[in-house]
């Protein structure tokens, strides 16, 4: 009896210290990151849009006929810009179930609908009856069970249209809602999207970025109001409290406003006037000259409500030649960064590349790991049509 003592309860020590450390980080602290994750984990839908911009993305990925992709699905936009460049297959996963909802709503529409009521259903277009519609054109659909349960539980957000409805949209269009009360006149933002130099912008830029614009700008987007309205305080952990973001991210607006034109930049259409951006000038996945071939390329995507970390898991015998993983290295340490680096390093081929988004924080590479910078991706000469990153990388596996 002594002896199981013996052996049982230093066993039992090291069993409670190995789920502590799992659960409070290994300096004690709580892990943030698996505190984001259990929060998107919840059914609320918190992008409507993908805001990583595709064309970074494509010249980043550089993705080949023969290769497989592993990407986060997100609202789906660049699992289906990618299907564009015809990979062999993607795998989207996002662990977030309403993501997952929304991404296999707009796989149906593409294989059942015409292009023209695909963009009704999504909340890209509209006409007098929508809600009715959109109702009529889900009931058409063969979606799977969740899918459907989840549309019909959420039927009021597809009434509305679903593209402006995220949580993060609904916040981005509670701040460009209040710019008539700042003084911008009714043409102010065609003009601005009508300017034909960078000259011409910033005159008309200079007249609309008053001090009353910025004291309202720096309100909606102070770190208090982003982690209640927009985003939420788990995905800001890691960013120093006493960093003004709101600050941040004012000046990179006006660093994108005197380095590129708003012209075709849909992202920025989206942002500050979500119901004039026209489909048109945007993803190539919403363009109708895409779609019937972005219909055809369907059966190459697989979509499941499941972490990265549990995708390259199950991945067994296959690999990943392509990795796309929005910006989630912020919601954890940076050596947990790169111990996940290294996790998606060793389902990849050499030669592979890893693509990630940085918000607030900065993630470079281990000097240490299986990736290199990858500086010869045209991606990393590019600039980033949304004016709120910091940065993107593209990591090429050694
Ligand atoms: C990373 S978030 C970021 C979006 C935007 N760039 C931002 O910062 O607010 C995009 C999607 O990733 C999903 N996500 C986050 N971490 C994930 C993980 N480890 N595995 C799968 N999905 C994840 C979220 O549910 C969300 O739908």
């Amino acid at each position: 009896m002594e002896r199981v003592i013996a052996v049982a309860v230093p066993l039992a020590l090291v069993g409670l210290t190995v789920l502590w450390l799992t659960r409070r980080g290994s300096k004690g602290r709580p892990r943030a990151g698996s505190g984001a994750l259990t929060l998107l984990k919840n059914e609320v839908l918190r992008y409507s849009q993908v805001w990583e911009d595709d064309a970074l993305l494509l010249a980043a990925l550089d993705v080949k006929k023969g290769d497989s992709l592993l990407a986060i699905a997100s609202a789906g936009d660049n699992v289906l810009n990618l299907l564009l460049a015809e990979p062999k297959s993607i795998l989207a996963v996002d662990v977030n179930p309403a993501q997952v909802a929304l991404v296999q709503l707009k796989l149906a529409a593409i294989r059942q609908l015409p292009h023209a009521d695909f963009l009704l259903l999504l909340g890209y277009a509209s006409c007098e009856d929508a809600a009715a519609r959109r109702c009529e054109l889900r009931d058409k659909l063969d979606l799977p069970r969740e899918t459907r349960a989840y549309w019909e539980a959420h039927e009021e957000t597809l009434k509305k249209g679903i593209a402006g409805s995220g949580r993060l949209e609904t916040y981005f269009r509670a701040f460009s809602e209040q710019l008539p009360s700042l003084g911008w006149p009714s043409d102010a933002i065609p003009r601005l999207f009508a300017a034909k130099s960078i000259d011409a912008q910033l005159k008309l830029w200079q007249t609309l970025c008053t001090p009353r614009f910025e004291a309202a700008f720096r309100k909606h987007f102070a770190r208090e109001t982003q982690a209640e309205h927009g985003r939420s305080e788990q995905q800001l952990h890691h960013v120093d409290k006493a960093e003004d973001i709101s600050a941040t991210l004012l000046e990179r607006l006006k660093r994108m406003l005197q380095q590129s034109l708003c012209a075709h930049n849909f992202y920025f259409r989206r942002f500050i006037d979500a119901a004039a951006a026209e489909p048109a000038a945007g993803a190539p996945y919403l363009l109708e000259e895409n779609y019937a071939r972005l219909r055809q390329l369907l059966p190459r995507v697989t979509v499941r409500t499941q972490t990265l970390q549990e995708a390259v898991a199950e991945v067994g015998a296959g690999r990943f030649d392509k990795v796309y993983i929005s910006d989630i290295f912020e919601y954890m340490e940076l050596s947990d960064a790169h111990a996940l680096a290294e996790t998606f390093a060793s389902v990849m081929p050499s030669g592979g590349r890893l693509a990630y988004w940085e918000l607030y924080l900065a993630r470079p590479p281990s000097p240490h790991g299986s990736f290199v910078l990858d500086t010869t991706s045209k991606a990393s000469r590019m600039t980033d049509r949304n004016f709120f990153y910091r940065g993107f990388h593209v990591l090429q596996k050694k």
